[in-house]
């Protein structure tokens, strides 16, 4: 996959050099290319941002230099374009999958107030464009918000992970776990400062490790993400998971129940 990040700060993404990111790009895997956006700014001062029209506080990012840039960086191709921004449609696990079978990404880091609105409004009509959010809260600009989803999509790539299945078994992976979260997990030693590894992990009893591993997935799903809880499909519900739910006095909405 060919990834493409423009920004004013390219030395924001150093830690994409290590880890799993480092050795995908080692290997050829990823091909990330960092571009400064300074070098499309003609004036003296590299000027990337002008005052907002309407007045309001803060400064924008000019279009003319963010077309000269992206026309630069995606010429002879079109990338998907992303545009990291609060204002954007929230990033989650099943983006991080569609964006992970795309072959060419480009990333557009906004500071300030942000992106002209008209450069999205231009490239519409020859790539497709996203504004993502990767939460409800104001970052500083785009940087780090690439960097989530350069390693979320980057992991999920064919032979990025050691272990294909830890991908799969991923809290919001498709599949039989789908919107619960992953529950506790432990390593040896059995017992530590007096805490014991729950005994049912030791027991070798597959069938009865998956079961326990469900229920804690239900409990914490219960505890830290109600929203998610709420929303779970009762198609995707055993006889077990439906009691337990009762015990931790949890009720699907009529809605669901109902049908
Ligand atoms: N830029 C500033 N805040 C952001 C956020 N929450 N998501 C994506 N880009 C951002």
């Amino acid at each position: 996959m060919r990834l493409d990040i423009i920004s004013i700060f390219p030395e924001y993404f150093a830690p994409l050099d290590v880890s799993l990111i480092g050795k995908a790009r080692e290997r050829g895997t990823l091909d990330v290319r960092l571009h400064q956006l300074r070098e499309w700014a003609h004036d003296v001062h590299k000027t990337v941002d002008d005052t907002p029209y309407g007045g309001g506080p803060g400064m924008v990012m000019k279009p003319e230099v963010w077309g000269e840039a992206i026309d630069t960086v995606a010429e002879g191709g079109s990338p998907r374009l992303i545009v990291p921004t609060p204002s954007g449609r929230p990033f989650d696990q099943e983006l991080a999958q569609e964006l992970a079978q795309e072959p060419w990404l480009l990333f557009a880091c906004g500071r300030y107030e942000g992106i002209d609105s008209r450069v999205m409004a231009e490239y519409s009509s020859r790539m497709r464009v996203d504004e993502v959010s990767i939460g409800d809260y104001v970052l500083a600009g785009g940087e780090v918000a690439v960097l989530v989803m350069v390693e979320a999509v980057g992991r999920l790539l064919p032979g990025v992970l050691g272990n294909a299945q830890s991908a799969v078994d991923d809290s919001f992976a498709p599949g039989s776990m789908q919107n619960l979260v992953e529950g506790p997990v432990y390593t040896k030693p059995p017992v530590w400062r007096g805490h014991e590894v729950p005994a049912v992990l030791l027991s070798g009893h597959h069938g009865k490790v998956a079961r326990w591993r469900r229920d804690e997935a239900i409990r914490r799903t219960v505890r830290n993400r109600p929203e998610l809880a709420a929303a779970l499909d009762p198609e995707t519900l055993d006889k077990h998971d439906r009691k337990l739910l009762e015990e931790l006095a949890f009720r699907l909405q009529p809605e669901d129940v109902a049908n």
